[in-house]
């Protein structure tokens, strides 16, 4: 792999969220969210959790900045929490909430760190599911346009850089299909569809509240998962096809709606009655122009084209059975997915595919055409342990490393990709399994709130001060 400089621009950053770090979760007026509910549910979250306390992040934002700092950061991307600045989901706004954001963004201006933050990282107000049944309904969606209007107001002229909902395939598939993540609910085909409308309405009104009430410069994208495909053999044009009709095929229930504003065709012909119904205006409104498109990227698969293996038969999506938007492929469809073996390398539980960032980079500038792309989570969750005062996360230094060279091929073949944030910042709530996983690269002691720099904190520091893959 040859050298490669990351140019001046480009970004190296860190994310978090708001339910995953914060903690303080019943002060300064915040109200109940989906998640509150959830975790506090038995059964739910392994071992108990809640993120009741998490990282205690509330009260120590000059902490975690100057963690922010010693890394050399220069970007942090972070959530905002609906249920602080409107405690029931809509009507009166509660300036306490929006005032933390406030001072909290101007730390981070101070400290020379420029803010990318996340409207919407999973924290639905519970009102507004006791309400309206949450994102079942459009008046979810337009509850969030005016939410997100309260803090562009507020916070724009600051903040320049703005994602409406971290991960609309995990709202939807997670909370609602797969019942594993707030608010724990399984609906079946037809309302998961409705599900993504909305929350694709959502976004809409999101990007047009930057449009509206930010000022000038301000730039908005969502921070989407994707599923990411490799070619199994990049030399052979035909496998190189084959990976972006798997992207295009999975992807495109989301990416085709934001971006070219209308559904795939053969995605509405196959879903037949359980399509979502579209009112007029809708469309457009889910199209409305963003300025980037932001990637997390963990991991992915290989493919091939079926002309290879005739009569194979194509594999329905895998991924730990969250069920897919997307229609289950056939050979038909172009490309053929390959299955993991189960001894294949992985990084806690994830497979390492470090190619799945160039390839996600290069499919959303070549198959959807966007011009300014940022990785806006990539990591892995370990069982990191604090021996002699220090982690030595060796795992993660090499799954950092790979993922850092496949980026560096990206900027190096000149494919727009300008920023690259790490997941995370700090070891956090992490969902469905608790603290029983940390993804930080600073290890966080839960007794005492410390927060220790793993060797990976280390490492992504030397990165960034050389401007290469170290
Ligand atoms: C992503 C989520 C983030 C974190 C990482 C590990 O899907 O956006 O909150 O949980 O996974």
């Amino acid at each position: 792999m040859p050298k490669v400089e990351f140019p001046k621009s480009f970004l190296f950053g860190a994310a978090t969220a708001a339910y995953q770090i914060e903690g303080a979760a019943r002060e300064d007026g915040r109200g109940e969210s989906i998640w509150d509910r959830f975790s506090h549910k038995p059964g739910m979250i392994k071992n108990g959790d809640t993120g009741d306390v998490a990282c205690d992040s509330y009260h120590r934002a000059a902490e975690d900045i100057a963690l922010m700092k010693n890394t050399g950061l220069q970007a942090y991307r972070f959530s905002i929490a609906w249920p602080r600045v409107i405690p029931g989901g809509e009507g009166e706004v509660n300036p306490k909430g929006l005032d933390w954001y406030s001072r909290f963004v101007d730390k981070l201006l101070a400290a020379g760190i420029r803010p990318f933050a996340t409207m919407y990282h999973w924290d639905l107000p519970q009102a507004l599911e006791d309400k309206y049944g949450g994102w079942r309904s459009r008046k979810t969606s337009e509850a969030f346009g005016r939410y997100a209007e309260a803090v562009v107001r507020r916070l724009g002229d600051r903040v320049r850089d703005w994602m409406p909902l971290n991960e609309m395939p995990a709202v939807i598939v997670a909370g609602y299909g797969w019942g594993r993540h707030a608010p724990g609910i399984v609906e079946a085909r037809a309302g998961l569809n409705r599900i993504q409308h909305n929350v694709l309405l959502a976004h809409g009104h999101g990007v047009r509240a930057v449009r509206e009430c930010g000022p000038r410069g301000c730039q908005v994208g969502t921070a989407l998962n994707p599923r990411c495909y490799v070619p199994l053999c990049d030399s052979k044009p035909g496998h190189v096809e084959a990976a972006a009709k798997a992207f295009a095929h999975f992807n495109g229930p989301i990416l085709d709606s934001i971006t070219f504003g209308r559904y795939p065709e053969k995605w509405i012909a196959g879903l037949a009655a359980d399509a979502p119904a579209v009112e007029p205006g809708d469309m457009e409104l889910i199209s409305s122009k963003c300025d980037f498109i932001g990637l997390n990227i963990y991991s992915g698969s290989y493919v091939r084209p079926p002309s290879e293996v005739p009569g194979a038969k194509a594999i329905p999506p895998g991924n730990l059975g969250i069920p897919s938007l997307a229609l289950d492929p056939t050979p038909a469809d172009g490309f053929l997915e390959i299955a993991m073996p189960a001894g294949y390398p992985k990084a806690g539980s994830i497979n390492m595919l470090p190619q799945a960032i160039y390839w996600g980079v290069r499919h959303a500038v070549q198959v959807y055409g966007y011009k300014k792309v940022y990785i806006t989570e990539n990591g892995c969750g370990l069982q990191d342990q604090l021996v002699n005062g220090e982690v030595q996360d060796l795992e993660r230094v090499l799954y950092y490393r790979l993922h850092l060279q496949s980026a560096a091929r990206a900027v190096a073949e000149k494919l727009p990709l300008k920023g690259y944030f790490i997941w995370s910042l700090l070891d956090n709530f992490e969902w469905s399994v608790g603290y029983s996983e940390r993804c930080g690269f600073h290890y966080v002691d839960y007794a005492t709130q410390k927060r220790i720099p793993k060797f990976s904190a280390k490492y992504y520091a030397a990165c960034i001060a050389a401007r290469r893959v170290v």
